[in-house]
């Protein structure tokens, strides 16, 4: 049987940067996938708008191959690929020029009424030109979204800026910021565990958690997206936003509602609550670790100043490691490492808790050892949960506990394929449901705090650490727990 449509509505949806990477490996191989899995109305449409002056066959050739390229083989079918490809077509304009956006309102003739998106994938310096220019064509209708890819910024100013500009423009309920990390499975279901269970809520603080570790690890390096990546690095790229957002949805309080906004006041608490690293710190409370040539898999890989398109000497960062404090009521004394680097040896993202060790204990030191229980949510691969706990190991001899696990796997139990972050995002924003998306203070919270310690790096001059690819990072982010006497968790 086939499912039921969600979307039931017309709808428009125009991807700037229609031809770009983005657009090409994420957006419309996941429009594809709602499209056959019969999530989409049949009166919807997608509307590639970019540079170049390619027909609608062009642009319904490069999507196919898209389709081809990014989806798995069994993703495709040549039925939903006639149907999807009818949606599709293309306007060649350049977003800068006023004058273009004649063409993009020929488009919408006649259809004034139907929800419309704008998917601004493109350089985040665009974003305000374009939102005045789709407002001085007078394309923003009271059902307009706005979609913000990230980086939304390079900094608290320069976001500010971005959000001030679209905010002119459109109004804050119409903008949708993405953090794709909120549109995975996994991410939806922390506040799923944490809120629809009795279980662990009661042991959610500083009284019964030792320390949380939030780590995303990548074996992919920076091959190909260089000139953006040494503008960024690891801080910018991934802990203002992913991470970030992985540390709210962990540290936050239960919000009032499912509401969107309820669920991001609660977010943005934690957010404000982080303390600040000062420059005297830094040194101590962070790593920045650059990749050197290596192995990953037992294949050569090369180190980051020699990736393609690599220009020179860089101090950028690919790895980060920090210990970060929340100052609240729930959290105060807890530290939350948080770690990502690429080049990394495995892809690995997951959050840890581990729990305090019991007040007193009874057993005899020859039983042991006894570590810690720990709760780990695997974000990706093998979507899953893990609780590490100590069992007596059967047998009439000597007493001895063992560490043993009881084990989630979501693919396991749910006998389903995780969808693609996008596939939700994607359909949210059509369907105007903008709880998985950032509030503009939420992301401006984010730099803030991610601000701080751009600023003590450089007023330190911390320098990057190497570390080889193919290992977990420099020495120093294994120093950097170890001297807490806590470890990082990696898997047997
Ligand atoms: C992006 C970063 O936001 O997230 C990339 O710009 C990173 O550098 C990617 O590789 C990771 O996403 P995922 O979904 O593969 O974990």
């Amino acid at each position: 049987m086939p499912r039921p449509t969600l979307i039931t509505h017309p709808f428009d949806v125009v991807v700037f940067g229609g031809r770009g990477d983005l657009a090409k490996r994420k957006l419309l191989p996941a429009l594809f996938q709602l499209d056959r899995d019969n999530r989409l109305s049949e009166d919807g449409r997608i509307i590639g708008a970019s540079r170049g002056n390619l027909d609608d066959n062009a642009f319904r050739a490069l999507v196919e191959q898209a389709c081809h390229d990014f989806l798995p083989e069994k993703a495709f079918d040549t039925k939903t690929w006639e149907r999807f490809s009818r949606r599709l077509s293309f306007v060649g304009m350049d977003a800068t020029q006023h004058d273009d956006y004649g063409a993009l309102k020929k488009v919408f003739e006649g259809r004034e009424e139907v929800p419309r998106v704008f998917y601004l994938a493109t350089a985040p310096d665009l974003f305000g030109p374009i939102t005045r220019s789709l407002g001085e064509a007078g394309l923003i209708t009271p059902e307009t979204r706005l979609v913000l890819e990230k980086p939304l910024g390079h900094d608290l100013e320069s976001s500010h800026e971005i959000n001030a500009e679209v905010g002119q423009v459109v109004a804050e309920h119409q903008i949708y910021r993405i953090d794709h990390y909120l549109g995975k499975e996994t991410v939806q279901n922390l506040m799923v565990l944490r809120f629809a269970n009795s279980l662990f809520e009661p042991l959610w603080n500083r009284t019964y958690i030792d320390h949380v570790q939030v780590t995303v690890a990548e074996t992919v390096g920076v091959s190909g997206r260089w000139s953006y990546y040494n503008g960024a690095g690891a801080l910018r790229d991934m802990i203002q936003n992913h991470l970030l957002q992985l540390l709210c949805l962990t540290a936050m309080e239960p919000p009032i509602s499912l509401e969107a906004n309820a669920i991001r006041d609660e977010k943005v608490k934690v957010l404000k609550s982080l303390v600040r690293i000062a420059p005297n710190e830094v040194a101590h409370l962070t790593v920045r670790g650059q990749y050197r040539a290596g192995a990953i898999d037992g294949k050569a890989v090369p180190g980051y100043l020699e990736e393609q398109d690599a220009k020179g000497g860089s101090d950028t960062e690919t790895y980060v490691a920090i210990k970060a404090h929340i100052d609240n009521w729930r959290w105060a004394g807890v530290p939350f490492y948080l770690r990502t680097g690429k080049r990394l040896p495995q892809r690995c993202s997951e959050i840890v808790v581990q729990f305090r060790s019991p007040p007193h204990f009874i057993y005899p030191d020859t039983a042991g050892p006894f570590p810690p229980n720990r709760l780990i949510m695997r974000i990706q691969p093998d979507e899953g949960i893990r609780f590490q706990m100590l069992n007596k190991q059967p047998g009439p001899g000597e007493l001895n506990l063992r560490q043993t696990a009881l084990d989630l796997s979501f693919a396991d139990t749910f006998g389903t394929v995780i969808p693609d972050a996008y596939e939700r995002l994607l359909l949210d924003v059509i369907r105007g449901r903008p709880t998985l998306f950032m509030r503009v203070d939420e992301v401006e919270a984010a730099w803030q705090w991610t601000d701080t310690i751009l600023n003590a790096w450089q007023q330190q001059n911390v320098p990057v650490k190497h570390y080889t690819a193919g290992a977990w990072g420099p020495s120093a982010a294994i120093a950097l727990i170890e001297r807490d006497g806590r470890t990082w968790h990696e898997e047997d």
